[in-house]
């Protein structure tokens, strides 16, 4: 049985303070969850001890980091790496999220460096893709997906895959409250898993969480969570509200 999860990812938003306060709102709230029903939050670098303390305890919720660095040490001011992740106590660690592939110039060979380092460190990696809306209007989104799999994961053991987890985002529906219909959402995650199962056989295939992506709330994500493709969730906006948050975790 795979695992379903909704992710929180706050992006550079909450201070310290802020960010307690959130993070004790959704402990309060929290329905019981079990290694098949997950929750995952995502603060920023400066957050992250202080959540993965406050979890510590709580079973089946993880803290993940929104980044890594692709280099192990060293003189990289500024970057920090799945190590030191790891020795934060954090158990995931997002990568190549569209905002990094664009604002960050981050392209596939170096997602698949850092995802490389995720995993050589023990933590599970939410590898990020989805389309641009220009490619999603010429209706080559199957294609542009693939790519960024192939080039980011593909390099990977079959056994790598079970710390794998993906979210499909289209850009466009990132943030703009523009949610793809869960019928493209299913039809894109479907055709992920094909791609997965082409490469990697129906095992790793059908044990694969994807994630769904893109102005995802509580109004909608008991609609897309019901598509048989669809694993749950990685929520931005609405995850900085806990009742909000609490709300799509409730449709898992
Ligand atoms: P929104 O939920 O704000 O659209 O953001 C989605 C996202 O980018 C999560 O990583």
């Amino acid at each position: 049985m795979r695992k379903k999860i909704v992710a929180g990812n706050w992006k550079m938003n909450r201070t310290l303070q802020e960010g307690h306060s959130l993070v004790a709102g959704i402990l309060a709230g929290l329905p019981a969850l079990s290694s098949h029903k997950q929750v995952v939050i995502a603060p920023t670098y400066v957050h992250l001890t202080q959540t993965a303390a406050q979890l510590a305890g709580h079973a089946h919720i993880h803290t993940a980091a929104q980044n890594c660095s692709n280099q192990e040490s060293g003189a990289f001011t500024g970057e920090v790496s799945a190590g030191i992740l790891k020795s934060a106590g954090i158990g995931y660690v997002i990568i190549g999220h569209s905002e990094r592939r664009e604002y960050f110039g981050e392209t596939n060979a170096l997602l698949a460096q850092k995802t490389d380092r995720v995993l050589a460190h023990g933590m599970e990696v939410i590898f990020c893709c989805g389309e641009p809306l220009a490619v999603r209007d010429a209706d080559t989104q199957n294609a542009n997906v693939e790519t960024q799999i192939r080039e980011g994961l593909f390099h990977l053991a079959a056994e790598a895959w079970s710390h794998i987890v993906l979210a499909y985002e289209p850009i466009w529906a990132i943030g703009t409250g523009r949610t793809a219909s869960s019928q493209q959402a299913q039809d894109m995650h479907h055709h992920i898993r094909a791609v997965v199962r082409a490469q990697y056989g129906a095992t790793v295939a059908d044990n694969l969480t994807i994630l769904y992506g893109g102005s995802c709330k509580p109004s909608n994500a008991a609609e897309l969570f019901a598509c048989p493709d669809v694993d749950g969730g990685l929520i931005g906006g609405a995850s900085l509200k806990a009742d909000e948050f609490l709300g799509i975790v409730a449709a898992m």
